[in-house]
């Protein structure tokens, strides 16, 4: 059986602790898609792991496999895995034959055209500059390089030979940018070559599809863990302003090479955070104040003081700032339309909903229920990016809740979760007609009141 994590906003969510929470009864952990801009937390008995490309299923020990749909830089792959061994870990990580490999020059690229970008209007999507989308550019392109060819040296110098100078003569022709060691074919070829050298030594890459399919049929069980978010989908987001790749749970099934008939039998789980964040650029209907040189128009001093507070109070409870690049992430209340989308976009089964903590103490919680699109209203996320930033959003409120013993909540039970947050999950529930499986209500593995196990059925 499978069971896929899914981020159902921006990204951040809380994907990693969800794989941890779930994955002791998982044989295996699988990322499908997007590469090293991730940053999944694990939290467990007052340990914090940070992983960008691993999947989270490392800090429990499982067996773990970065699949064909992910992008891989080889230098963070080897970072990570010396890391969490240093910390006493002994990840067992292995990696698609077929995934693209991230390159230098792919990350220069991905500096140059943001830098254009910004120069020549508001197309700047903030990425996280780990070379995501020009390294999935030269997948759709066909002349992207796949880990499976690192380890064939001669193979990996023709293919080197090819598309550098493309990539040369891009920066330097159209963008007037010099061209630094990252695009010089000879030292490429060295480093790549001895990542395909230790690749091999390790027994570390994988025909994943295959190797999956085999264990599925043995009865074992698979994890797919998601990593960014629906409204950062290439397709389903609010393009321009996405990532590369589909965080969608259709491309479990494309980026680890099992049929969408497998991954569909099992479970496919919401990640919800209480309220929203979003790092990077683009729109936000429900967002509170701002973060300069992220949210758009800020800045001109025309910000309201009250939800400039909001926001400062919940990114600093909440700890919102990114894993990855540290930036402030921006902060909304929570969004409906948003969460119907996603909820169609990947056919949840289940939602986790988290962070409710973190909300604790405000008088009175809003949620965008629906928006008001050209006179129109509009019960999930218009198509056209465009028209989505025009809209006005509809709220619901609901009274706040106080701040409790969270570990005690933890503990007790759903019922011991303070009645108006209990008021505020029903809704969420309701309106997406999807049962909660679990409530979040800290950072670690414990903190989290669990009434549906995918693996094994009712726990509560
Ligand atoms: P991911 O990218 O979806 O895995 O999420 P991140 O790790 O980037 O961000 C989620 C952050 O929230 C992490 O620091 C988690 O430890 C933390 N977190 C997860 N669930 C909860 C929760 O229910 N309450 C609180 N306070 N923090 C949480
Ligand atoms: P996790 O897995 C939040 C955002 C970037 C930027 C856009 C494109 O931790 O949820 P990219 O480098 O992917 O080309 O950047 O996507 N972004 C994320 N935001 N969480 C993430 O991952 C993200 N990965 C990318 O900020 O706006
Ligand atoms: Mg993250």
């Amino acid at each position: 059986m499978t069971v896929t994590i899914v981020g159902s906003q921006f990204g951040d969510e809380g994907k990693g602790g969800a794989v941890d929470l779930y994955g002791e009864a998982a044989d295996i952990v699988v990322r499908y898609q997007g590469g090293d801009n991730a940053g999944h937390t694990v939290v467990h008995e007052g340990e914090e792991y940070k992983l960008s490309l691993l999947p989270s299923g490392v800090v429990r020990g499982k067996e773990c496999i970065i699949g064909n749909g992910c992008v891989v830089n080889p230098e963070t792959l080897f970072d990570e895995l010396d890391t969490l061994r240093e910390r006493g870990l002994d990840p067992s990580v292995r990696v698609a034959e077929r995934a693209h490999v991230i390159f230098p020059y792919h990350r220069v690229i991905d500096g140059i055209e943001e830098d254009d970008k910004d120069e020549k209007g508001d197309l700047t999507v903030g990425t996280t500059g780990r070379g995501i989308g020009p390294t999935y550019e030269d997948k759709a392109g066909r002349r992207g390089i796949r880990v499976g060819e690192l380890l064939d040296s001669e193979l990996l110098r023709s293919r080197l030979e090819y598309v550098v100078p493309q990539k040369r003569a891009l920066v330097e022709d159209v963008f007037g940018v010099e061209a630094g060691s990252e695009f010089d074919v000879d030292r490429l070829f060295e480093t790549y070559r001895d990542y395909g050298e230790r690749l091999a030594e390790e027994g570390m890459t994988v025909d994943c599809g295959t190797y999956l399919q085999r264990r599925i049929d043995d009865g074992d069980e698979v994890m797919f863990e998601g990593a960014q978010g629906t409204l950062i989908d290439i397709d389903h987001g609010t393009y321009p302003y996405v990532t590369s790749s589909n965080p969608t749970a259709g491309a479990a099934s494309v980026g680890s090479g099992l049929g969408p008939t497998v991954v569909g039998r099992g479970d496919v789980i919401g990640v919800v955070k209480a309220y929203l964040t979003r790092v990077g650029t683009g729109p936000l209907p429900t967002e509170l104040g701002g973060v300069e040189g992220q949210t758009p128009g800020y800045g001109d001093g025309t910000a309201d003081e009250e939800e400039e507070e909001l926001a400062t109070y919940i990114r600093d409870e909440g700890g919102e700032y990114g894993t990855v690049t540290g930036r402030p992430r921006r902060v909304g209340w929570l969004d409906m339309p948003i969460l119907r989308h996603a909820a169609r976009a990947s056919g949840f089964t289940g939602i986790v909903v988290g962070h409710i903590d973190v909300l604790a103490g405000l008088d009175e919680v809003r949620v965008g229920h629906s928006y008001e699109v050209d006179g129109e209203e509009v019960t999930t996320v218009p198509p056209i990016t465009e028209a989505w930033s025009r809209c006005t959003v509809n709220y619901r409120r609901f009274d706040g809740w106080s701040d409790v013993d969270w570990s005690a909540v933890a503990r007790d039970g759903y019922e011991a979760i303070p009645e108006n947050a209990r008021t505020y999950l029903e809704y969420v529930q309701e309106e997406l007609d999807t049962p909660i499986y679990a409530v979040g209500v800290g950072p670690g593995r414990e903190d989290t009141v669990v009434l549906e196990d995918p693996f094994d059925g009712s726990t509560e």
